[in-house]
This record gives structure tokens, sequence and C-alpha cells, in this order.
């Protein structure tokens, strides 16, 4: 929203500045790497593809390496922001070079990838999706909030809200699974939990809005690849996340690296104008992926540079990320007239915004070293970081296991087990080597007794394996895609080596994606999806596996059964003319089922839950639900109560079941809660074929249950007010 009195400010600043002033206020610097050799990051980046150096080697130079920032740069006001300072110190002393040193003192806006915690990484974005929990995911934001920016962080690169379909594709694990409305609320959460009302408070950080648009719908799951949909599939699929997190107030957008319908997102008017500003109002600012302005030259859109810089400005790219487009070639393509002045102005105008928004130019020092030192780690953020990774595993098999009896002997098998730098996922830029908790530690500090099972030694005489398997942090995230979901041959060998044993095993699964879970599922008494869990894997582990708290945590992803079902394997898929049956005609495959081996909103807890008394009405409003739901166990659990409707006879295809809302509540054993859904009318919207806005008169069938697959079912005679 836009203040006077800071578009007084901004013109006044824009009266004064110079063309090569603007352009550098477009420009976001990553600054190079210095140390035993002088290189760019994309320089080691291109070493390390083309064979030079091994992945280690980069890994060893990046982190011996100084940052060169640039500094003369910055003096003569060619930069206006950085990527990924860290620490007080050294974002003061560049902010004071920006304030005292530069002829307009405008200060820099510093943005990092916050993903899941700073410093106190949190269960990675996939696995907190499973809480199916605003409120928990507002207050990790906020945390992350704190931390990040006592270390000189003003922007976080979050959230990302892309509806991810498919689980090759590695930044999944960024997500919150493959439903529209679960991106969109934990974007929105995010979005609030970071920037808070109030952007000019020191802790609050503002979030930018990724990967605009449907980066997730990457074909055959490949990182980077092309995205191509029908119109009424984007609107009704994918956009929606993108227009919560937004409307939720979030003051910066990043474009996607991925080409839409041809039109690679960066150069894409109709999503960073038509759609972003015209229809949406939105007044941040945007910016572009890391050298994703260059690389149009790469997707065959543009002849050279400088036409990559004319595209994406013309179609409403205001920053740069680190390709230095703009900054070479602004001022040239203003003067020559293939840039409007104005469009140039619109630009500079919301990059100032958010400076003035965040309070930089009155308060540009918004950290110290102390400030910093205090904020990172507290046992209040350890504790936040517990309870989200208790509330983040799913548990998808018990035959009667868990919770662990005390006193049992332990054999702890698999590496993961022992590893504690493993649990914090990917992105996580804040983490520090030695923060985490393992299994291992978990059961220390429970003092229950282990044995660790060697590979190459005889099994260890215990009661109960306690087994990990699953990946590591660098298989999941950016440029991990994986063509198979296999799990690994070792990790099946050591499955089976222990349940050959006769013991009881429990599988504890670590991921960033959903994995092909047949062989644990065969192998194992007990199965515990745990994802990367953040800093505090080990004892939310054992809070689980004893008992102290029980599994509430649901896939918002099914999970495969074989690689192959992928990319259709998604809960919201269309009806097909010859639905998967029996007979050899229909829409399956010949050797592998159509169905998750675990469906969407699937998750065990340590009671068992009824469901009955179903019914639904139409109001003025929209549709209203009600199902009673009742702990038929003996421990107190929280169930997560999902709502989904089908519209059987429609217009154009519609999806076997929508989610339309959830609710998770809390029974005591015995307990039953009455939960009632309102869905509103604009739910049961979508577009014809010739894009207009629809809604059917008839029946919606209203399921109601505790996933996807187990629902009861009432049927609405709905009239489309
Ligand atoms: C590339 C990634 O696609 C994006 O998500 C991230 O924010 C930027 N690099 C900056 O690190």
């Amino acid at each position: 929203m836009k203040h006077p009195e800071i578009e007084k400010r901004i013109q006044d600043l824009l009266d004064r500045m110079t063309l090569e002033e603007k352009a550098g206020q477009l420009n976001q610097s990553g600054g190079s790497l210095v140390g035993a050799f002088d290189l760019s990051f994309e320089e080691l980046m291109t070493m390390v593809q083309d064979g030079r150096i091994t992945e280690e080697e980069a890994h060893k130079m990046l982190s011996d390496a100084k940052h060169d920032w640039h500094e003369d740069d910055l003096r003569a006001g060619r930069i206006g922001s950085y990527l990924n300072v860290i620490g007080a110190e050294e974002m003061n002393r560049l902010q004071h070079i920006a304030v005292e040193e530069t002829r307009l003192g405008i200060p820099l806006i510093n943005g990092f990838d916050v993903i899941h915690g700073f410093r106190t990484a949190t269960p990675i974005p996939l696995a907190e999706s499973c809480a199916w929990d605003t409120d928990l995911w507002q207050r990790t934001a906020r945390m992350s909030a704190e931390e990040a920016t006592a270390a000189g962080v003003h922007m976080t690169f979050s959230p990302m809200v892309d509806v991810s379909k498919d689980p090759r594709w590695g930044r999944i694990a960024e997500s919150a699974g493959e439903d529209a409305l679960l991106n969109g609320l934990y974007g929105e959460a995010k979005v609030r939990g970071y920037q808070t009302d109030d952007l000019t408070r020191h802790d609050a950080l503002a979030a930018c809005v990724k990967h605009f648009a449907a980066y997730g719908a990457a074909e055959g799951g490949r990182d980077y690849n092309r995205v191509d949909m029908s119109p009424q599939r984007f609107e009704e699929e994918y956009l929606p996340s993108y227009e919560r997190a937004v409307k939720a107030g979030a003051r910066a957008v990043m474009p996607a690296f991925n080409d839409l319908s041809g039109v690679p997102c960066s150069v894409n008017k109709k999503l960073l104008t038509d759609i972003l500003r015209t229809r949406w109002g939105f007044d941040g600012m945007t910016i572009s992926d890391a050298n994703a302005i260059a690389e149009c030259i790469n997707h065959g859109i543009a002849a050279d540079r400088r036409d990559a810089a004319r595209q994406a400005l013309n179609a409403g790219m205001d920053m740069d990320m680190t390709s230095g487009c703009f900054l070479d070639h602004v001022k040239e393509l203003v003067e020559a007239g293939e840039v409007s002045m104005d469009r140039l102005d619109e630009a500079v105008r919301n990059i100032l915004r958010l400076k003035f928004e965040l309070g930089l130019f009155d308060d540009p020092y918004r950290s110290s070293p102390e400030q910093e030192q205090a904020a990172m780690l507290t046992p209040a953020h350890r504790a936040l970081a517990r309870e989200a990774a208790q509330k983040s595993m799913v548990l998808l098999k018990n035959d009667g296991l868990l919770p662990l009896k005390a006193d049992l002997r332990i054999g702890l098998a698999g590496s993961l087990a022992f590893d504690r730098d493993e649990m914090s996922g990917t992105w996580s830029g804040g983490y520090r080597d030695g923060d985490g908790r393992s299994i291992q530690d978990g059961l220390d500090a429970e003092g229950i007794a282990y044995q660790a099972v060697r590979e190459d030694q005889p099994l260890p005489d215990c009661d109960v394996f306690l087994c990990a398997v699953g990946e590591r942090k660098a298989e999941s995230g950016e440029a991990a895609s994986r063509a198979s979901l296999d799990l690994t041959a070792s990790d099946i060998a050591l499955l089976k080596r222990l349940k050959e044993s006769g013991k009881p095993v429990v599988a504890v699964v670590f991921a960033g994606r959903p994995l092909c879970l047949g062989p644990a599922v065969e192998c194992a008494d007990a199965l515990l999806m745990a994802w990367h869990p953040g800093v505090e894997a080990g004892p939310a582990i054992l809070d689980l596996l004893i008992g102290r708290v029980n599994p509430s945590a649901r896939l918002t992803t099914g999970l495969p059964a074989a690689t192959g079902q992928c990319p259709t394997l998604y809960y919201d898929h269309i009806r097909t003319g010859r639905p998967a049956g029996v007979f050899k005609y229909t829409s399956k495959y010949l050797d592998a089922p159509v169905t998750p081996l675990f469906p969407f909103g699937f998750g065990l807890s340590y009671t068992s839950y009824r469901y009955s008394d179903i019914s639904a009405a139409q109001t003025s409003d929209g549709i209203h639900a009600e199902i009673t739901v009742r702990n038929t166990g003996d421990r107190a659990g929280d169930e997560v109560v999902q709502c989904y409707f089908r519209d059987p006879v429609a217009r154009r295809v519609r999806p076997m079941r929508k989610l339309a809302a959830f609710e998770k509540v809390a029974l005591q054993p015995g307990e039953s809660k009455r939960v009632a859904f309102d869905i509103p009318n604009a739910a049961f919207a979508y577009y014809d074929q010739e894009m207009n806005l629809v809604t059917d008169d008839g029946v919606i069938e209203i399921h109601l249950g505790g996933n996807v697959r187990d629902t009861l079912q009432a049927d609405v005679d709905y009239r489309h007010p």
C-alpha cells in the first residue's frame, strides 16, 4: 500500500538521480569470492560443471573464501542491493558506505534465502506443511525473521508457493506439497510471520514470493525445465497460491527460471504486469532469479544481454539479481528510447518504496554483533524447532511396535541415524555444522541404551532395530532432480538384513521429497517419514517413538509406489473417460498401480478416529458441511479433518476431489467433536473453454474425512446464487 509521505520522498530522490544512479538501484550484486582464487560464483560453478574441480573442492573453496563486495562500485552508486551478506558487522560496514559515501546516501537492501529457519533450522517446508497448522507456520517464520534480521538480512526469498506435483523435482522440498490451497495458506502464514504488520520493526523481514509462476510444473520434474499448460489449469491450480501470498502483503515477488508456454517468466509481461500489477494491484518490488535475465539468451528469446535487459524491464522486472544486464545496459536502452524513462522510474520507485517501508532511510543499521549473538539458537528457538519437527513427521505404518516400550535394547542402523548435519535439509544457509541433533543424540539424551549396527559386523544382540534410511540434504532442493525415487540398493539391503534377523524393525526415512517406500513397508514393522526435520531432529523423533508425543502429521503429497507414476500421482487429477479398472483398456500401467502407496492427507497416530453423521446444505454464501469425529482410542490426539468437494457433471472435466478446507482438532480419548466447514461459492467456480469463470447448478459432492481416500460423502443440490 502506498503512503503519500513515502511517495513524496521517493519523488524527491528520483528528481535528483542520474540515469547511472537509477541503473545502480536496479542492480543486486552477489559480490565475488576471493581467497586462494579470484572468481565469481558463476565461474566457480562452470569449473565444477566442466570437471576442472570437484564439487567437494568447490565447497572447500567457498568456505575458505572471502567475499569481495565490489566496494568501489558501491561507492559509485552502482549497487542497490546485495545478495547473501551475512553478519551484522559486515552488513553495517557495507551499509555505512552506501549511506555515508555515496552521492545520494541511499541505503542497501540485503536479501538472503531464509527458507526454513535461519541458524535454528526448522523442518523443510514440505515437512512443515504436513503439520496442516497455519499458526505453527507463522510462528516458525517469526523465529526465522528474528534470527535473520539480527544477522543483517532485510529480505528473504521465501515463501516458495510453487504447487509441486512431481517428486522427481528436487525443489518439492521447498514447497507445501501438491495442493493449491495448502501452498496458498502456507505462503500467507509465512508472509505474516516474516513481515509482521510493521515493516519498520528491526526484526521484520520483507517476504519475496517465488517462483512466479508454475515452476513446480517443470516438465519431467527436471529443474529449470519448460512449463506448458492450459490457461484454465494455470488459473485454477497454479496461480491461486501466489495470489494468496501476494495479497497477504508480501512486498516482493520473484519470477521463475522457467518459461511459461514459451515465454520465460523473467520477460513475461502477462505475469509481471498484467496479472501481478494490474489484476492483483501489487505495488511491491519484482526481482529476477539469480542470473535469470542473462539466461534469456540461453532460452533463445534474447539476442544478447542488452536485449535481455530490454525485454525484462519492459515486461515489468524491477531488480536484476546478479546478472549485471540492467547495470550495463539500462542507460543506453533509455537513451535509445527502447525502455521508457517512465518504466525505469517505476522500477526505481518500487525498489525505493521497499527501502522506505523497511525504514532503512531513517534507520539503516538494524542490528549489531551483540544482538546477533543473542538472537541465535536460543533455548526457546530450539523448543519451537522441536515442536515443529514433532508436528511434521508422518507415521506411515505401525504394527503395534510403537510407542516403544521402556528398557528395550536398541540396535541403531544406517549412517543417517548418527548424522547431525544432514538433518537441516536443503537451503539451510544460516545453519552451522554441529548444531543439529541426530537420532543417536536423541537416544543419548533419553538415556536409552543402543548398539551401533556396522555393515561389516554381526548384528548386535538387541530387542528392536531402529534404522535410518533415505536422502542426504544435497539430494533434494535446487538442481537436485531425480530420475528414480527408489531407496538406494544399500538402504534396501540393510532393511532386508535387519528383517531377516527376525527382530522388529522401526524405519525412519529422511528425505526432501516423496520416495518409493515399498521395501521399507515390507521390511519394517513401523515406519516414520521424518523428512529433513531440522536441528532438533533426534529429540523430536524420540518424542514420537517413545510416545511422549502422539504423531499428528498428514501427508501433503501422495507417496509413490513407483517412479513411473509421476507426475500423475496427485490427488486432484481430473477424471478420464476410462478410469483405471480390471479391464485392460482403462487408464493404468501394466507394471504399477495408479494409486499412491500412501494417499494425500494420510497419517497414523497412536489413537484412532471414527467419522459419522455427515451433513451438507447450501447457504447463501456457499455450502455448509458438518461431520462428527470421535477419538475411539485411549490416547489424546490431534486429527486433521479434511473437507473435499467434487463437481460430478461440469462444462470442463473437473478434479476427482478438491481440498476446500481443513481443521485440526484436539480430542481426548472418547471425546467427540462436531466439525463444521463453510465452503464459499467462489470455490465452485472454474473456467470454461472460453476462459469465462462459471459455476454449475446441480449436485456438488462433499467428502469429509481423515485423508483423501477415506471419506464420508453428502450430496448437495446446488444452485448458483
Ligand atoms: C536461485 C533459486 O532459484 C532461488 O530460489 C533463490 O532465491 C536464488 N537462487 C537466490 O539464492
